[in-house]
């Protein structure tokens, strides 16, 4: 290793980011070159038992077995036709019946330590993934003049991290908040708003008063008939354009817009686009026109309705995209906002998050819209409802509050950084309050977050401060800890981890130790992939989680600080590598990290 002009570490062999990637593409060219039948091999490169290596090409077995050939004879073919290059950057073997094991050279582990050494080279070298691809994201999307609950956190924890993730990988992300703006609520609303409201709780919070008008209104429509019938004539105003009615609705709009955004600010969430469901309201008739001309849609019980004869249910349940009183629903916005985020914004891939409930609406939403621009000859982009499960309380039920309301989320955040007030005092009474009411912050808004992006977001899972708030284990605290030790590190040996001069002169990792941190680190490029591809950020927190675990393992063993500089200097090299990937991926995650707690 030689220091480059720029200062950085540079190896003298350049290596990529994805190194995993790249193996298994040249695999797969040794097998042609070696005479394999095009397209019936593949590698199937696995990560492998570390006592055989860091991949395994497994494809070899199956390919050999369907055509009776011997596999160890295969292997060796497609070793003999492997570039000589390969050959510095891993060990080689066969194993077994005809398993090839590739294990890094600790001067390839060496080289992508020294050239990935700032969260910038990180990004360029994870770029290549998704690079000139376009994602729109719709994520958040709560309904207006509705408190924001527990419930609600999921969609936008999850959907900031993807986010994050996937415009690290190199996609341009438009973030989209489709607010469910439009609809009959709207009556009960405008009519509430203007019979029963209180100025003075408005004022105080707004979203509690809306509920609270909506909710009196709803009761007034079942018990008097006259409201009932004042409602619907408010609704039938806004939806004529009536000016007063259109006021109120913006108003309405807007008071909860602003009350969620002093959420999505304390969460660090932001939207590139706020197109509501009423955004829609002039795209609609195209739907109806569309989907009537292509045959797809038809009148059934005076409704508009779609049916997919090859489905199993949506053959006899209908996808109903017009009501029978002509008003447009869920259906008929999100058959817009497909046609919009096609043609306006070019999207190569529209990402939708939701709750798991929703399940058959995207289905017959994504079936029919491939129907639809099949036969309008549309380029089709590639649709992913990304769901997820419920929080359960600790009984197991949907978590509540003891009264049995939902509980706020605003009340949960605030609930999160007091009690992590508390743990941050208990822990170093010695740091002045302000830095430990910042501390109480990043801990406590992170452990909510973190907690929710560990599980697999298909699960549903249990709240508990206790265990999101606990320093052992896969959480936040932990992982911030171990951020905050690493920095510790350096601030006592007097050195800046993102200096050069402290990891110059660095060896290639030596000790099973460093080895296998060295190893862990290289790991990024593909746990990058993973997450991006399955759009599930728990696979990213597992990996930081072990990647911290690793660096225990190695800390433990090989003291840093030494005085033989070149052993110094690769240690420093890897503290200063674990500490840049665990920053980099709690970044991804949404988390804000700290220097010391
Ligand atoms: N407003 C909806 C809800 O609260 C979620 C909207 C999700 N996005 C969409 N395009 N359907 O359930």
């Amino acid at each position: 290793m030689r220091a480059g002009g720029d200062g950085r570490l540079s190896g003298w062999m350049h290596v990529s980011f994805n190194i995993a990637a790249d193996l298994e593409a040249a695999v797969l060219s040794a097998a042609q070159a070696a005479g394999l039948e095009p397209g019936a091999f593949a590698p199937e490169l696995r990560a492998a038992d570390p006592r055989h290596g860091d991949f395994q090409a497994n494809g070899v077995l199956g390919y050999a077995k369907a055509r009776k050939l011997n596999p160890r004879a295969v292997a060796e073919q497609i070793l003999a036709a492997l570039p000589a290059s390969l050959r510095e950057t891993f060990e080689v073997g066969i194993a077994g019946p005809g398993f090839i094991n590739f294990r890094l050279q600790p001067s390839t582990l060496l080289a992508w330590l020294g050239e990935y050494d700032s969260a910038a080279h990180l990004k360029s070298g994870a770029a290549s993934l998704y690079q000139g691809q376009r994602y729109v994201v719709d994520f958040s999307s709560p309904n207006t003049a509705k408190q924001l609950h527990v419930g609600h956190i999921r969609g936008m924890v999850i959907g900031e991290a993807i986010c994050r993730l996937l415009a690290f990988c190199g996609a341009e992300v438009i973030r989209d908040n489709h607010i469910g703006d439009w609809g009959t609520q709207f009556g009960k609303l405008i009519w509430g708003y203007k019979h029963l409201r209180n100025d003075a709780a408005l004022a105080a919070d707004p979203l509690e008063e809306l509920e609270r008008i909506y909710k009196a209104a709803d009761a007034a429509t079942k018990t008097d008939p006259a409201v009932l019938d004042a409602v619907r004539a408010e609704l039938v105003r806004l939806q004529s354009g009536d000016a007063e009615n259109l006021a109120l609705w913006h108003k309405i709009n807007d008071l909860s817009a602003h009350a969620f955004d002093s959420i999505y600010r304390e969460l660090g969430i932001h939207f590139d686009h706020q197109l509501g469901e009423s955004f829609y309201n002039d795209k609609l008739q195209q739907v109806y026109d569309e989907l009537t001309a292509a045959g797809l849609a038809g009148e059934s019980q005076g409704a508009l309705v779609v049916f997919h004869p090859e489905h199993p249910r949506f053959k006899t349940q209908p996808f109903i995209i017009r009501k029978s009183d002509g008003a447009s629903n869920y259906a008929s916005t999100d058959l817009a906002t497909m046609l919009y985020r096609t043609e306006h914004f070019r999207a190569d891939a529209i990402a939708v998050l939701t709750d798991a409930r929703q399940a058959d609406h995207f289905e017959q939403l994504w079936l029919t819209t491939r129907k639809w621009f099949e036969h309008t000859g549309r380029r089709l982009p590639r649709f992913e409802h990304v769901s997820f499960g419920s929080i359960l309380g600790e009984d197991g039920k949907a978590i509540k509050t003891r009264s049995g309301d939902p509980i706020k989320l605003q009340a949960l955040l605030d609930e999160a950084v007091e009690r992590a007030f508390a743990l941050v005092t208990e822990k170093s009474p010695e740091l002045p309050e302000a830095e430990r009411r910042d501390i109480a912050g990043a801990v406590g808004i992170g452990a909510v977050r973190y907690a929710d992006l560990a599980q697999n977001r298909s699960s549903d899972y249990i709240f508990s401060w206790e265990k999101i708030l606990a320093f052992e284990g896969n959480t936040a605290p932990y992982l911030l800890y171990a951020v905050t030790r690493i920095r510790s590190i350096f601030r006592k040996a007097g050195l800046d981890p993102a200096d050069a001069a402290a990891t110059a002169g660095a060896t290639a990792p030596e000790t099973p130790g460093e080895t296998a941190l060295a190893r862990k680190l290289v790991g990024f490029a593909t746990v990058l992939n993973l997450t991006t591809a399955q759009l599930r950020p728990h696979f990213l927190c597992t990996y930081l989680y072990e990647l911290a675990g690793e660096f225990s393992t190695f800390y433990a063993a090989d003291k840093v600080i030494v005085d033989e500089p070149a052993v110094k200097a690769r240690r420093l090299l890897l503290c200063a590598r674990t500490l840049l990937v665990l920053e980099t991926g709690l970044q991804l995650l949404g988390l804000r990290t700290l220097a010391r707690m």
